[in-house]
Protein backbone atom coordinates (compact mmCIF):
# COMPACT_ATOMS: atom_id res chain seq x y z
CA UNK A 1 0.00 0.00 0.00
CA UNK A 2 1.22 3.27 -0.85
CA UNK A 3 1.86 5.56 1.72
CA UNK A 4 1.69 9.15 1.78
CA UNK A 5 2.49 12.08 4.03
CA UNK A 6 1.04 15.52 3.66
CA UNK A 7 1.86 18.81 5.30
CA UNK A 8 -1.38 21.49 6.25
CA UNK A 9 -3.56 18.90 5.47
CA UNK A 10 -6.91 20.16 7.63
CA UNK A 11 -7.78 22.37 4.51
CA UNK A 12 -7.50 23.98 0.78
CA UNK A 13 -5.49 21.76 -1.48
CA UNK A 14 -4.01 19.76 1.59
CA UNK A 15 -7.18 18.06 2.08
CA UNK A 16 -8.37 18.01 -1.17
CA UNK A 17 -4.79 15.56 -1.78
CA UNK A 18 -5.63 13.96 1.28
CA UNK A 19 -9.00 12.89 0.39
CA UNK A 20 -8.15 11.79 -3.48
CA UNK A 21 -5.46 9.06 -2.18
CA UNK A 22 -7.70 7.98 0.85
CA UNK A 23 -10.38 7.12 -1.78
CA UNK A 24 -7.57 5.50 -3.84
CA UNK A 25 -6.60 3.03 -1.23
CA UNK A 26 -3.35 4.47 -0.08
CA UNK A 27 -1.99 4.58 3.95
CA UNK A 28 -2.21 8.66 4.46
CA UNK A 29 -0.33 10.43 7.59
CA UNK A 30 -2.00 13.86 7.15
CA UNK A 31 -0.52 16.21 9.75
CA UNK A 32 -2.09 19.59 11.32
CA UNK A 33 -1.06 22.22 13.53
CA UNK A 34 -4.18 21.65 15.87
CA UNK A 35 -5.72 17.90 15.05
CA UNK A 36 -8.33 18.09 17.71
CA UNK A 37 -10.24 21.14 15.55
CA UNK A 38 -9.36 18.82 12.19
CA UNK A 39 -13.27 18.02 11.83
CA UNK A 40 -12.99 17.31 7.71
CA UNK A 41 -9.42 15.33 9.20
CA UNK A 42 -11.34 13.50 11.99
CA UNK A 43 -14.38 12.48 9.48
CA UNK A 44 -11.90 11.08 6.95
CA UNK A 45 -9.91 9.25 9.26
CA UNK A 46 -12.91 7.95 11.05
CA UNK A 47 -14.78 6.57 7.72
CA UNK A 48 -11.25 5.47 6.05
CA UNK A 49 -10.80 1.64 8.05
CA UNK A 50 -7.42 2.82 10.00
CA UNK A 51 -5.81 3.76 6.95
CA UNK A 52 -5.58 7.70 7.55
CA UNK A 53 -3.80 8.89 10.20
CA UNK A 54 -3.56 12.25 12.10
CA UNK A 55 -0.50 13.76 13.26
CA UNK A 56 0.04 17.01 15.02
CA UNK A 57 2.68 19.35 12.87
CA UNK A 58 3.56 22.84 13.11
CA UNK A 59 6.35 23.10 10.24
CA UNK A 60 7.10 26.15 11.94
CA UNK A 61 8.43 24.96 14.83
CA UNK A 62 11.65 22.58 15.12
CA UNK A 63 10.30 20.56 18.25
CA UNK A 64 7.13 20.18 16.06
CA UNK A 65 9.19 18.42 13.14
CA UNK A 66 11.44 16.12 15.46
CA UNK A 67 7.93 14.92 17.16
CA UNK A 68 6.54 13.98 13.76
CA UNK A 69 9.91 12.09 13.17
CA UNK A 70 9.66 10.29 16.78
CA UNK A 71 5.64 9.54 15.88
CA UNK A 72 7.10 7.84 12.69
CA UNK A 73 9.61 5.65 13.42
CA UNK A 74 11.44 4.27 10.62
CA UNK A 75 7.59 3.86 8.89
CA UNK A 76 8.07 4.35 5.16
CA UNK A 77 6.77 6.55 3.19
CA UNK A 78 6.74 6.54 -0.13
CA UNK A 79 5.10 10.12 -1.25
CA UNK A 80 5.89 12.86 1.00
CA UNK A 81 4.49 16.37 0.43
CA UNK A 82 5.08 19.36 1.31
CA UNK A 83 2.29 21.45 0.82
CA UNK A 84 1.56 23.81 4.06
CA UNK A 85 2.51 27.46 3.04
CA UNK A 86 1.30 30.65 4.23
CA UNK A 87 0.59 33.69 2.00
CA UNK A 88 2.48 35.93 3.88
CA UNK A 89 2.24 39.55 6.14
CA UNK A 90 0.12 42.00 5.14
CA UNK A 91 2.75 44.70 4.37
CA UNK A 92 5.42 43.15 1.79
CA UNK A 93 5.08 45.47 -1.25
CA UNK A 94 8.04 47.79 -2.35
CA UNK A 95 6.59 50.34 -0.10
CA UNK A 96 6.33 48.61 2.79
CA UNK A 97 8.05 45.78 4.03
CA UNK A 98 7.39 43.49 7.17
CA UNK A 99 10.96 41.84 8.08
CA UNK A 100 9.34 40.15 10.57
CA UNK A 101 6.93 38.89 8.53
CA UNK A 102 9.43 37.99 5.80
CA UNK A 103 11.31 35.77 7.95
CA UNK A 104 8.11 33.74 9.11
CA UNK A 105 7.07 33.77 5.38
CA UNK A 106 10.64 32.33 4.49
CA UNK A 107 10.36 30.08 8.03
CA UNK A 108 7.15 28.26 6.45
CA UNK A 109 7.37 28.43 2.52
CA UNK A 110 11.36 27.74 2.26
CA UNK A 111 12.70 26.48 5.07
CA UNK A 112 10.14 23.84 6.56
CA UNK A 113 9.95 22.05 3.45
CA UNK A 114 13.87 21.31 3.88
CA UNK A 115 13.52 20.41 7.35
CA UNK A 116 11.42 18.04 7.21
CA UNK A 117 12.81 16.39 4.11
CA UNK A 118 16.25 15.92 6.16
CA UNK A 119 14.02 15.18 9.31
CA UNK A 120 11.79 12.25 7.24
CA UNK A 121 14.78 11.37 5.07
CA UNK A 122 15.18 7.61 6.44
CA UNK A 123 11.47 6.92 5.98
CA UNK A 124 11.54 8.07 2.51
CA UNK A 125 14.54 5.66 1.68
CA UNK A 126 13.22 2.87 2.80
CA UNK A 127 9.76 3.53 0.31
CA UNK A 128 9.22 2.25 -2.54
CA UNK A 129 8.25 4.86 -4.77
CA UNK A 130 11.13 7.86 -2.86
CA UNK A 131 9.18 10.80 -3.83
CA UNK A 132 9.32 14.39 -2.70
CA UNK A 133 6.98 16.59 -3.67
CA UNK A 134 7.05 20.90 -3.11
CA UNK A 135 3.83 22.83 -3.74
CA UNK A 136 5.04 25.51 -5.30
CA UNK A 137 3.72 28.35 -6.74
CA UNK A 138 3.95 30.23 -10.43
CA UNK A 139 4.65 33.12 -8.00
CA UNK A 140 7.64 31.73 -7.66
CA UNK A 141 9.25 32.16 -11.06
CA UNK A 142 11.64 34.94 -11.83
CA UNK A 143 11.61 33.88 -15.64
CA UNK A 144 7.49 34.18 -16.13
CA UNK A 145 5.84 37.18 -17.33
CA UNK A 146 3.83 39.10 -15.85
CA UNK A 147 5.89 37.70 -12.89
CA UNK A 148 2.48 38.27 -10.60
CA UNK A 149 -1.47 38.71 -11.15
CA UNK A 150 -1.37 40.00 -7.68
CA UNK A 151 -1.40 43.60 -7.45
CA UNK A 152 1.04 44.32 -5.38
CA UNK A 153 3.53 42.22 -5.63
CA UNK A 154 3.90 40.10 -2.63
CA UNK A 155 7.66 40.14 -2.39
CA UNK A 156 7.67 37.82 0.52
CA UNK A 157 5.54 35.10 -0.74
CA UNK A 158 7.34 35.09 -4.27
CA UNK A 159 10.94 35.06 -2.35
CA UNK A 160 9.81 32.32 -0.15
CA UNK A 161 8.88 30.06 -3.32
CA UNK A 162 11.81 30.82 -5.00
CA UNK A 163 14.07 29.83 -2.25
CA UNK A 164 11.70 26.57 -1.79
CA UNK A 165 12.55 25.72 -5.59
CA UNK A 166 16.10 26.32 -5.28
CA UNK A 167 16.38 24.33 -2.17
CA UNK A 168 13.69 21.37 -3.75
CA UNK A 169 16.60 21.39 -6.84
CA UNK A 170 19.39 20.75 -5.01
CA UNK A 171 18.09 17.80 -2.98
CA UNK A 172 16.89 16.47 -6.24
CA UNK A 173 20.57 16.34 -7.14
CA UNK A 174 22.15 15.69 -3.64
CA UNK A 175 19.62 12.90 -3.05
CA UNK A 176 19.35 11.22 -7.06
CA UNK A 177 21.91 8.51 -5.66
CA UNK A 178 19.43 7.05 -2.97
CA UNK A 179 16.94 6.84 -5.75
CA UNK A 180 14.70 10.01 -3.95
CA UNK A 181 12.91 11.90 -7.07
CA UNK A 182 12.19 15.82 -6.10
CA UNK A 183 8.32 17.38 -7.75
CA UNK A 184 8.45 20.94 -7.43
CA UNK A 185 4.92 21.77 -8.58
CA UNK A 186 2.69 24.83 -8.80
CA UNK A 187 -0.99 23.78 -8.24
CA UNK A 188 -2.93 26.46 -10.27
CA UNK A 189 -4.87 29.21 -9.16
CA UNK A 190 -6.90 27.43 -6.25
CA UNK A 191 -10.53 28.62 -5.26
CA UNK A 192 -8.95 28.13 -1.40
CA UNK A 193 -8.74 30.48 1.98
CA UNK A 194 -4.99 31.24 0.34
CA UNK A 195 -7.07 31.79 -3.29
CA UNK A 196 -9.58 33.96 -1.69
CA UNK A 197 -11.94 36.25 -3.28
CA UNK A 198 -9.37 37.18 -6.73
CA UNK A 199 -9.11 32.93 -7.18
CA UNK A 200 -13.23 32.76 -6.53
CA UNK A 201 -13.56 35.43 -9.21
CA UNK A 202 -10.86 34.60 -11.75
CA UNK A 203 -11.74 32.77 -15.02
CA UNK A 204 -9.08 30.15 -15.18
CA UNK A 205 -9.01 29.67 -11.32
CA UNK A 206 -9.60 25.59 -10.15
CA UNK A 207 -11.39 24.06 -7.32
CA UNK A 208 -8.88 22.37 -4.61
CA UNK A 209 -10.39 18.95 -6.23
CA UNK A 210 -9.04 19.58 -10.16
CA UNK A 211 -5.71 20.69 -8.08
CA UNK A 212 -5.63 17.42 -6.17
CA UNK A 213 -6.42 15.46 -9.01
CA UNK A 214 -3.91 16.94 -11.20
CA UNK A 215 -1.29 17.01 -8.76
CA UNK A 216 -1.60 13.27 -7.96
CA UNK A 217 -1.69 12.93 -11.81
CA UNK A 218 1.81 14.94 -12.10
CA UNK A 219 3.40 13.01 -8.99
CA UNK A 220 2.21 9.42 -10.17
CA UNK A 221 4.44 10.69 -13.60
CA UNK A 222 7.37 11.68 -11.76
CA UNK A 223 10.22 10.24 -13.24
CA UNK A 224 14.01 10.70 -13.08
CA UNK A 225 14.51 12.85 -15.66
CA UNK A 226 11.55 14.80 -14.77
CA UNK A 227 12.96 15.35 -11.22
CA UNK A 228 13.94 18.33 -10.18
CA UNK A 229 12.28 20.11 -12.82
CA UNK A 230 9.55 23.02 -11.70
CA UNK A 231 6.11 22.05 -13.57
CA UNK A 232 2.87 23.50 -13.50
CA UNK A 233 -0.42 20.97 -12.60
CA UNK A 234 -1.03 20.71 -16.07
CA UNK A 235 2.75 19.04 -16.17
CA UNK A 236 4.22 22.59 -18.29
CA UNK A 237 7.65 23.39 -17.24
CA UNK A 238 7.77 26.71 -15.67
CA UNK A 239 10.55 29.19 -16.16
CA UNK A 240 12.89 29.15 -13.06
N1 LIG B 1 -4.48 28.61 -3.57
C1 LIG B 1 -3.68 28.96 -4.58
O1 LIG B 1 -4.13 29.58 -5.56
C2 LIG B 1 -2.23 28.57 -4.56
C3 LIG B 1 -1.45 28.95 -5.66
C4 LIG B 1 -0.12 28.62 -5.70
C5 LIG B 1 0.43 27.90 -4.66
N2 LIG B 1 -0.33 27.52 -3.58
C6 LIG B 1 0.32 26.75 -2.52
O2 LIG B 1 -0.44 25.59 -2.23
C7 LIG B 1 -0.23 25.22 -0.86
C8 LIG B 1 -1.58 25.03 -0.20
O3 LIG B 1 -2.28 26.26 -0.29
P1 LIG B 1 -3.86 26.41 -0.08
O4 LIG B 1 -4.34 27.24 -1.20
O5 LIG B 1 -4.47 25.09 0.19
O6 LIG B 1 -3.83 27.33 1.23
P2 LIG B 1 -4.80 27.39 2.49
O7 LIG B 1 -6.19 27.00 2.13
O8 LIG B 1 -4.55 28.71 3.09
O9 LIG B 1 -4.21 26.23 3.44
C9 LIG B 1 -2.90 26.35 3.94
C10 LIG B 1 -2.60 25.13 4.77
O10 LIG B 1 -1.25 25.28 5.28
C11 LIG B 1 -1.32 25.09 6.68
N3 LIG B 1 -0.25 25.79 7.40
C12 LIG B 1 0.09 27.10 7.36
N4 LIG B 1 1.09 27.35 8.23
C13 LIG B 1 1.37 26.17 8.83
C14 LIG B 1 2.27 25.77 9.84
N5 LIG B 1 3.13 26.65 10.42
N6 LIG B 1 2.31 24.47 10.21
C15 LIG B 1 1.46 23.58 9.65
N7 LIG B 1 0.55 23.89 8.71
C16 LIG B 1 0.50 25.19 8.31
C17 LIG B 1 -2.69 25.61 7.10
O11 LIG B 1 -3.00 25.13 8.39
P3 LIG B 1 -3.88 26.03 9.44
O12 LIG B 1 -5.31 25.71 9.14
O13 LIG B 1 -3.43 25.53 10.78
O14 LIG B 1 -3.54 27.47 9.21
C18 LIG B 1 -3.53 25.00 5.98
O15 LIG B 1 -3.78 23.64 6.24
C19 LIG B 1 0.62 26.33 -0.24
O16 LIG B 1 1.97 25.93 -0.18
C20 LIG B 1 0.44 27.49 -1.21
O17 LIG B 1 1.54 28.38 -1.19
C21 LIG B 1 -1.65 27.85 -3.52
Amino acid sequence: MTAVLITGANRGIGLALARQYAADAAEVIVCCRDPARAGALKELAASSGGRVRILPLDVADENSITSLKNALGDQSIDILINNAGIVGPEHQSADLIDAEGWMATLRVNALAPMLIALALRENLKRGSEKKLVAISSGLGSTGREPRSALNPIRYAYCASKAALNNGMHALSRDWAADGVLVAILAPGYVRTDMGGSGAVAHPTSISPEESASALIQRIAKLTPATSGTFQDHRGDTIAW
